[in-house]
């Protein structure tokens, strides 16, 4: 599937997005895991957490979906996960494929993780290595790629786990294995990563410790079911954002988002452009601040994105990039070595993206430099990632012509009705 972009007048608009495709996972993952009933509202319908629903159901987990956005999970408790018939096909999600690693790396049956193209050539070597050290056996390709093939019966051991890169992801797969681990397991990050799980497992009532240099829980707590209300993702609420700053004088309210201090890097990264945001109506759903997100029309400048922003923003950079290309000036952006191990490669991704709509970028081995100019129109390649898509999609809106982006499918895995989102605002994005 293509996107056709034409250029168009955005107008003042009040929308929602999507709810979050972290917290999402992470729902059905600990709800499985729960002893009794968990109640997600919200949730995100993409493909991504479709794959995990799919597969705690394989692994003998009774999840229903009485209504699009809302699932009901009965949890089988700690130890309750039954073996699987077959390998687990988890799609396109990085986020499915490590936390579940962790989940299952202390189970007493083995299982085999699988994805898509993408999937089975990202690293996954970074949960391996500590969940070896926690007594798991794990093999992959000989590259450290999947498929994941996980032994069970195995007793993990508590670390505590230093790591090298700063993964959420990681992190997580971590916690998650400590469930079964005796002892305490802790994790320490380099840089501040999203803490959704360690919320998550403090509303299903486990006891997480959290200090500046750790995070720590103690084996053997199952959680308890509850009911888990998801906010709207702000990585997905960035593309109408970014549209709206870039516009003539659109005005949009986005109801609902998750503003997690550890996800508003964005937030801040566009302020520091110059654009005008602010955080209206602010509360929380269960442990998670939400607020509904004022962007008006805004004159943007180039500058230095400050590197310590960036894992408060690691899956906003493709749409930061269409910002500073539209933007007044150069933006040098730096520290975005693991944008390469994402869904594609993704500072080459948008840096083909800008260049073939008429933007000079200078890729580097951990960032860019973008000079700020005008998007011509032109064909584009997705290169089948999601947010190179709906990022390059946005710059579309204000090309001098039409905008084509080539193998746009994934679009599904993180925003189902992205274009009826983006019409709301008056953009124009057609399937081709
Ligand atoms: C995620 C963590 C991030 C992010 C991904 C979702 C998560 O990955 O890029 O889209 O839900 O934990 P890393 O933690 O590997 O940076």
């Amino acid at each position: 599937m293509d996107f056709l972009v034409t250029p168009s007048r955005l107008h003042d608009a009040v929308i929602t997005v999507p709810g979050d495709k972290s917290i999402s996972h992470r729902a059905l993952m600990l709800g499985a895991v729960a002893r009794g009933r968990t109640e997600v509202r919200g949730f995100l319908n993409g493909d991504d957490c479709l794959a995990t629903a799919d597969a705690m159901r394989a692994l003998g987990v009774e999840i229903r979906m009485p209504a699009a956005t809302d699932v009901v999970i009965e949890g089988v408790g700690l130890r309750g996960l039954q073996p699987p018939k077959s390998d687990l096909d988890l799609g396109n999600s990085g986020t499915a494929m490590r936390l579940l690693a962790g989940l299952l790396a202390g189970q007493r049956f083995g299982t085999t993780l699988r994805g898509d193209e993408s999937l089975n050539s990202r690293p996954m070597a970074r949960v391996v290595t500590p969940l070896t050290r926690m007594g798991a056996a794990i093999e992959t390709d000989c590259d450290g790629t999947p498929p994941l093939q996980i032994a069970g019966g195995l007793a993990l051991r508590a670390i505590h786990y230093e790591m090298p890169v700063a993964s959420a992801q990681v992190k997580s797969a971590v916690l998650l294995a400590g469930l079964y681990a005796t002892g305490d397991t802790s994790v320490s990050e380099p840089a501040v990563t999203r803490d959704h799980t360690e919320r998550m497992l403090r509303s299903l009532g486990v006891s997480v410790a959290s200090s500046a240099s750790a995070v720590t829980l103690v084996g053997g707590q199952e959680p308890r079911g509850t009911v888990i209300e998801v906010p709207g993702d702000l990585s997905s609420a960035t593309f109408p954002m970014l549209a709206t700053l870039l516009s003539q004088d659109a005005d949009t309210l986005v109801k609902n988002v998750g503003v997690n201090l550890t996800r508003c890097g964005v937030i801040d990264i566009f302020r520091g452009m110059g654009a005008d945001i602010s955080l209206e109506n602010t509360r929380r759903y269960g442990d998670e601040p939400v607020a509904d997100i004022r962007v008006r029309a805004s004159r943007l400048r180039g500058g230095v994105v400050d590197p310590g922003l960036v894992s408060l923003a690691i899956d906003e950079f493709p749409a930061l990039f269409v910002a500073a290309a539209a933007a007044e000036g150069t933006t040098h952006f730096s520290g975005l070595a693991e944008l390469r191990v994402k869904e594609s490669d993704r500072l080459a991704a948008m840096a083909d993206g800008l260049r073939r709509l008429g933007i000079a970028v200078e890729e580097t081995a951990d960032g860019a430099t973008v000079e700020g100019g005008r998007f011509t129109g032109g064909e584009v390649n997705s290169y089948h990632d999601h947010r190179v898509a709906m990022a390059l999609a946005m710059a579309g809106t204000i090309a001098d012509d039409e905008v084509l982006i080539r193998g746009v499918d994934n679009v599904a895995t993180s925003f189902p009705g992205f274009r009826e989102c983006v019409a709301g605002l008056g953009a124009d994005v057609r399937l081709a």
